[in-house]
């Protein structure tokens, strides 16, 4: 299951590369059954979702290549539409195959994804869409079918809420079905966009994505092509408020500065000094943090919620109140009763966490609630008097490549132990 043992109060210093996108990495490897020929995908990040994403594809009956960090697809030959529940259940990113099945084999025969607890996960959106689209869906105790006998058509669909899952679910259906698909109200994350372009490169008709309104236009056939996974921003983010938390100075490269935007503007604002290039951030903490007041999570380009527990756990000893209000998703303080115990003063109502900076925190035993909460819980135990054990780091793997041993490369007292 995993354990980290940190021994706090060591500034982070030096240069750390950004991995590639966990979040762009799992729908694009997703879509590569949508592609005729061989898809191959540069910078996937090593983590444990993208290693599991792999294994539904080799089960579907694609051929998988794993190099170094570059994944080729092939997925030419006979696709089933089953995915067992087993890697359905491991990650909410198994949702995605939904469209991308019901595109290639008109069928799928799944079960309600897994992933963080953060919270209702619903996907109400992505059932109705796909409905619209053509798709006949059953549930039954949490086990889906979907059939799509007549193929699927384009339509218009208005989102209620810019979902990132459903509105990557509608692409995927939409990229080689009958006429134009818009969809309103999208979600603008990056990682839309690089889902985006990947397609694109295979030959896929798609404006807008990034903006409010995307349309699609259902072509023939994909056919694999090469593509980059951009920089993955919360990881880039994770690093930055690590480097906060601890006082340190680190140099970012790899990393898209305008993907994190709202975080290093954040960060300025708690007293710490950036230097942004075209593909590099530098950042110094010099001192103590000052309060951050209001900070809300939204979908971009607003503050990101996958960089909420991150930010929490380096104000926790920041001069002054931080109120964090969180907006995405209901669930997701579960990180805040190990920082209390590491002796932060946290005050939840509702969906705000009032953060009273305390003067220094004490390290604690403590286990990883989630993949982004345990890294934040990592990140205190770095700021942290004395010694911290996290337990259950198996969580962290599944979005942070090495994050120990990147975070040791900065100078900080981290072991990693496989239990
Ligand atoms: C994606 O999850 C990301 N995961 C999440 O990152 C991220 O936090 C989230 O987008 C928001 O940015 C991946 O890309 C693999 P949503 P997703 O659909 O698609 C509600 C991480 O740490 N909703 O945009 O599941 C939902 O409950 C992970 O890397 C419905 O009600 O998020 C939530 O409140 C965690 N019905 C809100 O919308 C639906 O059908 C946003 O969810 C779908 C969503």
């Amino acid at each position: 299951m995993g354990r980290y043992i940190v021994n706090g109060g060591r500034r982070l210093f030096g240069t750390a590369r950004v991995q590639g996108s966990k979040n762009a990495a799992l729908p694009i490897l997703a879509a590569s059954v949508l592609c005729g020929g061989e898809s191959v995908i540069d910078n996937c990040p090593d983590i444990s979702d993208a290693a599991n994403t792999v294994d539904i594809l080799r089960t579907l009956g694609a051929r998988v290549e794993v190099s170094g960090g570059s994944v080729t697809v092939d997925a030419e030959g006979d696709i089933g539409s089953a995915v067992p529940p087993r890697l359905m259940e491991a990650m909410r990113s198994s949702v995605i195959f939904l469209g991308a099945l019901a595109a290639r084999t008109g069928e799928a025969d799944v079960v309600c994804p897994g992933g963080c607890e953060l919270g209702p996960r619903p996907i109400d959106m992505h059932i109705d869409a796909l409905k619209r689209m053509g798709c006949e869906i059953t549930e039954e105790r949490g086990h889906l079918r979907l059939s799509a006998r007549h193929g699927l058509s384009g339509c218009e669909i208005e989102l209620p809420y810019p979902s990132v899952g459903a509105s990557e679910n509608i692409i995927l259906a939409a990229v080689e079905a009958k006429g134009e698909t818009v969809i309103k109200n999208a979600a603008r994350e990056p990682e839309i966009c690089d889902l985006a372009d990947y397609l694109k490169a295979a030959g896929a008709d798609i404006e807008g994505a990034g903006s409010g309104t995307v349309y699609i236009r259902g072509v023939s056939s994909l056919k694999g092509p090469r593509h980059r996974i951009m920089p993955d921003r919360i990881a880039a983010a994770t690093l930055l408020c690590a480097a906060a938390a601890t006082g340190g100075e680190i140099m970012l490269k790899d990393v898209r500065p305008d993907d994190i935007r709202s975080v290093t503007g954040l960060l300025e604002r708690a007293g710490c000094v950036t230097d942004i290039k075209e593909n590099s951030v530098r950042l110094a903490s010099c001192g103590r943090l000052r309060g951050a007041g209001l900070v809300e999570t939204a979908p971009y380009p607003g503050f990101p919620t996958d960089a909420q527990a991150v930010l929490m756990a380096a104000l926790c000893t920041a001069e002054g109140e931080s109120v964090i209000r969180e907006t995405v998703f209901c669930g997701r303080f579960r990180h805040v009763d190990a920082l209390r115990r590491m002796g932060a003063d946290i005050e939840i109502s509702g969906d705000r966490a009032t953060v009273r900076g305390v003067g220094r925190l004490c390290g604690a035993r403590m286990r990883c609630p989630d993949l982004r909460a345990g890294a934040a819980l990592c990140i205190a135990a770095l700021a942290a008097d004395g010694q911290s054990i996290i337990e259950d780091t198996y969580h962290i793997d599944r979005g942070y490549e090495s994050f120990a041993g990147e975070l040791a490369a900065l100078g900080a007292d981290i072991k990693e132990e496989r239990t």
